[in-house]
């Protein structure tokens, strides 16, 4: 007997590239999926779902070429109940030198119902599924979707069917975040007592936040002898998200007194990693989310300050260190030079090439001009600026805009179109109305604009605004960002940005836009 449940090493599972980006609106870039897949497996993550290949040509693209660069994760793929399924996300998987699939089946009454089978017809097939996916790849997760509300003794039953088909993981997920910790827990417990083999797979959580209890959830299956947590960076996922893998790390490090588990997980990495997912995935992070949020470290009550000046343990439960928040924030100005800005760019997570370096000095230079005091996020929202711009299709050359009291405000503005100059004036109802519709006039355009956001990066009113504009055409879902301290400026480039990349997607043949979804039933 392995005894797989009851150790105390648990294995962290991220789906941020799948059920992550699964997330309308958080559709990702190969290059970023590529990225964000290096950053996880230099994390010390065990096991990373590098996307549902069957989707799209674009997902099985990014998990295969993750699979052939990952160094130290296992390479995970989901496929649905059906053979063909199951054979490309083989195809996409096995040149890792650590496979995984992960098919499923929604096993409710509600989920059993859409492909029509009786209990019988779906406990064959998972057997025949199962089976088929372990005669390719020998590490095989299966996960009865909707598990918290399946019949115990049905789920006891498919488990069973799962496990003797050679199943190694057995996954069982909260799919619409209903369960609670205490139920969470007993769960796992029960089907760990109960289930014939079940001591020689590893059981996994997969909670999602509906209710808010994701982390709980996740924490009290350990408790009851999951020993795999499923999550994501900074929660990402479809709806109110997953459970957030920064929360149950950092949770097991700092509890560990009465959660006595570990994970493999280096959390100085942890910040840096929450920066790049919320840029890339046009998704910011709540200013008090827990670890990541930008106040979760921030004292500014009289009393706090005091108490953290005589003894930091006073008020903080962790260091800002711990999870790779460098302890002072050094601020830049415009007599910093090269080597400064180097030294605290690599501080941020980013090693740049001489070349590049000198393309950032140069915008870096600019923004110190126009704003005295250079932050930390000042630096992230320049880099992510920086991003993409090299070869677009659609660049800002010049902006002016009227505003007036009593409107309507109008744009002036030179786009440059594949090296062609054109311009136009338009007007709208505010400043930002009027400049979307001169990018309008100026590039025709079906995409509609499905979300438009403004942050100040910092305090004062030199502030840079970041804004993110998310953009739908038919379906095939574009985010675009840009800072600027001018916020109709960083508006244009956002809205652009946006084009921009629906440009290349459309070029790629729509390599990016899902043809399938996990939910579609197709057993
Ligand atoms: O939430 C869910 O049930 C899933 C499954 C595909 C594991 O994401
Ligand atoms: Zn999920």
């Amino acid at each position: 007997m392995k005894n797989n449940n009851h150790s105390d090493r648990v294995v962290i599972f991220d789906t941020t590239l799948r059920d992550g980006e699964q997330s309308p609106g958080a559709t990702m870039t190969h290059d970023e999926k590529l990225e964000i897949a290096e950053l996880l497996d230099e994390m010390g993550v065990d096991i990373i779902e590098a996307g549902f290949p069957i989707a799209s040509e674009g997902d099985f693209k990014a998990v295969s070429e993750i699979a052939r660069r990952s160094k130290n994760s296992t390479i995970c793929g989901l496929a649905r109940a059906n053979y063909k399924d199951i054979d490309r996300c083989w195809e996409a998987v096995k040149n890792s030198s650590a496979p995984r699939i992960h098919t499923f089946i929604g096993t409710s009454p509600l989920h059993r119902a859409i492909p029509n089978l009786d209990k019988d017809q779906m406990a064959e097939l998972i057997h025949d599924t199962v089976t088929h996916a372990r005669n390719l790849c020998d590490n095989v997760q299966w996960s009865p979707m909707d598990a918290t509300r399946t019949e115990h003794d049905y789920l006891m039953r498919v488990v069973e069917i799962a496990i003797r088909a050679g199943a190694a993981t057995i996954n069982i997920p909260d799919t619409v975040g209903y369960t609670a910790p205490v139920e969470s827990a007993d769960l796992i417990r029960m089907l760990i007592e109960k289930v014939p083999g079940a001591d020689e797979v590893v059981f996994a959580t997969h909670c999602h936040n509906d209710l808010g209890m994701a982390t709980a959830n996740a924490l009290a299956a350990v408790e009851g002898g999951a020993r795999q947590i499923e999550c994501t960076i900074n929660g990402l996922g479809e709806r109110a998200g997953n459970t957030a893998l920064e929360e149950v790390v950092m949770a097991l490090k700092v509890r560990g007194d009465i959660m006595p588990y570990h994970t493999r997980i280096d959390a100085t990495k942890l910040m840096n990693l929450s920066r790049r997912v919320a840029t890339v995935s046009g998704f910011p992070v709540q200013f008090n989310k827990a670890i990541v949020g930008k106040n979760a470290f921030a004292h500014e009550s009289g009393i706090h300050q005091d108490g953290m000046l005589k003894n930091s343990e006073t008020f903080e439960i962790m260091r800002p260190e711990d999870i790779g928040l460098s302890e002072t924030n050094l601020v830049l100005g415009k007599h910093s030079g090269r080597a400064a800005l180097r030294a605290k760019l690599e501080d941020l997570g980013y090693q740049l090439a001489d070349n590049q370096l000198k393309d950032v000095f140069v915008r870096f230079k600019e923004l110190a001009d126009r704003k005295k005091e250079v932050y930390d996020e000042d630096l992230i929202a320049l880099m992510r600026a920086g991003e993409d711009t090299e070869n677009d299709h659609i660049v800002l050359k010049s902006l002016e805009v009227i505003c007036g009291t009593h409107g309507p405000q109008s744009a002036k503005m030179i786009l440059v179109i594949d090296g062609n100059e054109v311009s136009t004036d338009a007007t709208g109802d505010g400043p930002v109305d009027a400049t979307f519709n001169a990018v309008k006039a100026l590039y025709p355009h079906s995409a509609k604009l499905q979300l438009y956001q403004v942050h100040a990066v910092t305090e004062g009113t030199d502030a840079q605004a970041t804004v993110t504009v998310r953009m739908d055409d038919k379906g095939n879902i574009s985010t675009g960002q840009s800072a600027d301290t001018d916020t109709v400026v960083a508006s244009a480039k956002a809205y652009l940005n946006a084009l921009n990349r629906l440009h290349i997607r459309r070029g790629r043949l729509g390599e990016d836009k899902k043809e399938i979804n996990y939910k579609d039933t197709a057993v």
